[in-house]
């Protein structure tokens, strides 16, 4: 069941007196400093990609000279860019080699449910030395991500995340400089190790700690070379355990072409780009300025909860260095657009989640979907091929980037229509004390399906919970704290 898309619009057309964009304007090696290393291909078929992927400390280096060992897939950070095309069908051979057990979540992608990665769910923890081998077709194209399922706020923040680009070679957006870019961030203490993941204690747990180095495909400040005039299509994943990105281009527009689940309904034009954790953003940016100039890409202050915006600087993200070339003008920009067919609301079975942050006795606190943390938490259920409303109610004064596995859902408006341009999103940011309506269709894929919070620390502090999707028994694992 593949989605269809369909462009229409100016694509690859040359106008009179203007350029078609299809044809790479950017400068040679524009993007060599944050070239992402791609997963090697072993299986001749065209239409099976075959990896290997290896989860290992490594040594790495975010920025000259600073060099930290960080937890890796494959020895690099981010992990290997994973490059397929819509209905191919992935293998990954994936071996452990860390001190901890670990799995591998495929963030967004309709995996069938025992490739979910999600212990104890969909699959035993993979220990010390062991392996597992991840089998599914993508039926999607977007960017997606990969990431552990297992003590996340640790494994993430100590470097485990990696990009899954699915295309479609007849996307129509025809922007031929594309680059993948994974923002995140890491810590470490005072003798130069991976910060502690339980640093802060209860305090660092609900506010969701930062590391205080972004990045950008794991380098501190990276550069991207760019001739003026000239559009580049970034396609972007926050990959960061709890901090948002809220990015400014100088006061330069972000052309948004799509978002989680592919490209989206039309394009829209922003100046201030938010991606809170978990999310994507498929965007086309046209860098204008004096040839010769640099531009800054800079993480503004963002209103998150107590401490995000306190003390705070804005910092910078990455640089754009404009060529002395002179500028290129009239490029025309595909106008991308994609049906989306919306599930009715009308009828739709609703389910209210109530999200909290509770003191208990012992002077901690832990947060609670409907009155019960994720250890206490019994399944919500959900029939196949039917479709929910799911009001999520956010009473606590911290936002809440809420994630459902498996599936796409539309945000609805306060009238109950879905927000224009439609956009599929699996990701979606429910802001302290407000409501939000998601209307999500399950399709024909059984099984106990993981909704969190993507602030991993406030995962891990008891924002999840499953849904049990058809005919299925709830897992009989015990949801221990801190997981
Ligand atoms: Cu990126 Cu359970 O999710
Ligand atoms: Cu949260």
């Amino acid at each position: 069941m593949r989605m269809r898309r369909i462009s229409i619009g100016l694509v690859g057309l040359v106008l009179a007196g203007s350029v078609a964009s299809a044809q790479s304007l950017a400068p040679k090696d524009w993007d060599a400093n944050v070239r992402l290393a791609t997963a090697v291909d072993r299986n001749p078929d065209p239409h099976i990609l075959e990896i290997d992927l290896t989860a290992r400390v490594a040594e790495v280096e975010i920025t000259p000279g600073k060099r930290v060992k960080a937890w890796t897939y494959d020895g690099g950070l981010p992990g290997p860019l994973i490059r397929a095309t819509v209905g191919d069908r992935v293998i990954v051979h994936f071996v452990n080699q860390l001190p901890q057990p670990t799995t591998v979540h495929w963030h967004g992608i309709r995996v069938p449910i025992e490739m979910d990665g999600v212990p104890g769910i969909s699959q035993p923890e993979v220990k010390l030395g062991e392996s597992f081998t991840y089998d599914f077709i993508v039926r999607d194209a977007g960017l997606f991500w990969y990431h552990p399922h297992v003590m996340s706020a640790a494994q993430v923040g100590f470097g485990l995340y990696g990009p899954l680009l699915v295309d479609d070679p007849n996307d129509g957006v025809n922007v031929a400089d594309e680059t993948t870019l994974v923002l995140s961030d890491i810590g470490f203490n005072k003798s130069g190790e991976l910060d502690n993941p339980n640093s802060g204690g209860i305090a660092g747990m609900f506010f969701g700690r930062e590391g205080e180095y972004l990045l950008v495909n794991g380098k501190n400040r990276p550069v991207l070379k760019a001739r003026a005039g000239a559009p580049q299509r970034w396609r972007i994943v926050n990959t960061a355990k709890s901090r948002f990105f809220y990015l400014d281009l100088e006061g330069q527009k972000f052309h948004v072409i799509g978002s989680d689940g592919g490209l989206q309904e039309r394009p829209v034009s922003t100046d201030l780009l938010l991606i809170t954790p978990g999310e994507r953003m498929d965007v086309i940016v046209t860098p204008t300025g004096k040839p010769g100039s640099t531009l800054v890409l800079r993480a503004m202050l963002y209103n998150r909860g107590y401490g995000s915006v306190e003390y705070r600087m804005v910092e910078d993200v990455l640089s754009v260095e404009l060529t002395k070339e002179p500028a290129v003008t009239n490029v025309k920009l595909p106008n991308v657009t994609r049906e989306i067919a919306a599930p009715s609301a009308a009828g739709a079975t609703p389910l209210t989640l109530t999200l909290t942050l509770n003191a208990l006795e012992d002077l901690s606190s832990e947060f609670r979907v409907n009155g019960a943390p994720f250890w206490e938490a019994k399944p919500y259920t959900a029939k196949i091929g039917e479709t929910q409303m799911w009001i999520v109610k956010n009473e606590s004064e911290w936002d809440h980037p809420f994630h459902l596995h498996g599936f796409f859902f539309l945000v609805l408006d306060d009238k109950g229509e879905p927000v224009r341009p439609l956009a599929w999103k699996d990701t979606v940011n429910i802001e302290m004390k407000t409501t939000m309506r998601l209307l999500v269709k399950f399709d024909e894929r059984p099984g106990e399906w993981m909704f969190h919070c993507h602030i991993l620390d406030h995962a891990d502090g008891g924002l999840m919970g499953t849904v049990l999707v058809g005919d299925v028994k709830p897992s009989t694992h015990v949801h221990t704290k801190g997981r």
